[in-house]
């Protein structure tokens, strides 16, 4: 079994493309302020402590061929972020999923990626900053053709990871990883690390030698015919869910638990897994062949193509309403 080319799948057919657009919203819809907009017009207040201070929750969702995918999953993990971070949605849950849902339409995608995010807002009295309750909190939301954060190349081949020497993921009682948030330079300054070492991807590490997660992505290795992922230190994505989910109807055990670096380097399989590149292989880690030979493994492929397969028949999916809801 190889790998699907789901990527150009997607570009060439006709059930993906998309539907006709007004040109204001080639490049996405957004919603800022109170308004749609294009999405190259949409603005942050710059005193709004969600862009100055990373203070904020925020979720993806991804569409497939007009479908929101686990749509009611990110949603409650949205508000439990908010929950968590003491931030208070302006929109009710059927409101949020009427913006989202209206923003995919503008956009006319059938493929799309779909943010948003609820900031701190601005802060109404500067002597009250003990006070949740005096900051307007604000949201925004965007939503724009979807893109492969790995490709069909990158998938076919799997993807050569750096675990960093210089960094380690925010520990969770600093940031909480459980809620989705902004707090992404421990992420982003390792992704360069990775790149000046000449691989592709980088892989986070708590203080301990546990692997935690990587930029944008779960991890999960194989070994011994079991699918492993972190328990704690990440985020409890929802494409991981879907991957333990898949890997228990094909008959794996699975485990969310501890995972040391040394088991990524002796595993049999690896893969990374996001909304926004689904499954993605792993090949080398630090340069360790895993299961000594290049290529993804066969329970990674199977895992890999059962998701796009079963998202393509509607598995969790919310169709879009592309009927026009309301105008801000
Ligand atoms: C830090 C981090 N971990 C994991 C993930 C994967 O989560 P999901 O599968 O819900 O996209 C993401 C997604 O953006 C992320 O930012």
């Amino acid at each position: 079994m190889t790998i699907t080319p789901v990527e150009s799948i997607m570009a060439t057919n006709p059930e993906h493309a998309r539907l006709p657009v007004d040109p204001e919203f080639h490049y996405g819809a957004a919603f800022a302020n109170g308004q749609y907009c294009d999405i190259t017009k949409a603005t942050v207040p710059l005193l709004d402590l969600g862009f100055n201070q990373a203070d904020a929750a925020y979720d993806v969702v991804s569409v497939s061929k007009g479908y929101f995918f686990r749509l009611e999953d990110h949603l409650d993990r949205f508000d439990s972020a908010c929950e968590k971070f003491l931030l208070t949605n302006p929109y009710s849950r059927q409101e949020t999923i009427d913006i989202l849902s209206e923003l995919v339409r503008l956009s006319g995608t059938r493929e799309a990626y779909v943010w948003w995010a609820v900031t701190r807002g601005l802060l109404r009295d500067s002597t009250r900053r003990t006070d949740p309750a005096s900051y307007d909190h604000a949201f925004y939301a965007y939503a724009v053709p979807y893109k492969f954060i790995s490709n069909d190349e990158q998938r076919a081949r799997g993807i050569d990871v750096y675990v960093s020497k210089r960094y380690i993921r925010i520990p969770s009682k600093a940031v909480d990883p459980t809620a989705k948030n902004f707090h992404w330079m421990d992420l982003k300054l390792s992704l360069f690390e990775a790149g000046a070492a000449g691989k592709e991807w980088s892989v986070l590490c708590d203080q301990d030698g546990y692997l935690t997660e990587a930029p944008g992505t779960n991890l999960f290795i194989v070994k011994n015919g079991q699918v492993f992922t972190p328990g704690t230190g990440c985020l409890e994505g929802i494409t991981r869910k879907s991957a333990l989910e898949l890997s228990r109807e094909l008959g794996y055990p699975t485990w969310a638990a501890k995972v040391h670096v040394e088991q990524l380097y002796d595993a049999d399989e690896a893969f990374m897994t996001s909304t926004a590149g689904g499954i993605m292989p792993i090949n080398t880690a630090d340069g360790h062949v895993l299961g000594g030979a290049d290529g993804p493994g066969a329970i990674t492929t199977r895992l890999h193509n059962l998701y796009w397969e079963k998202r393509w028949a509607g598995w969790h999916g919310t169709p879009v309403n592309y009927q026009r809801q309301r105008t801000a």
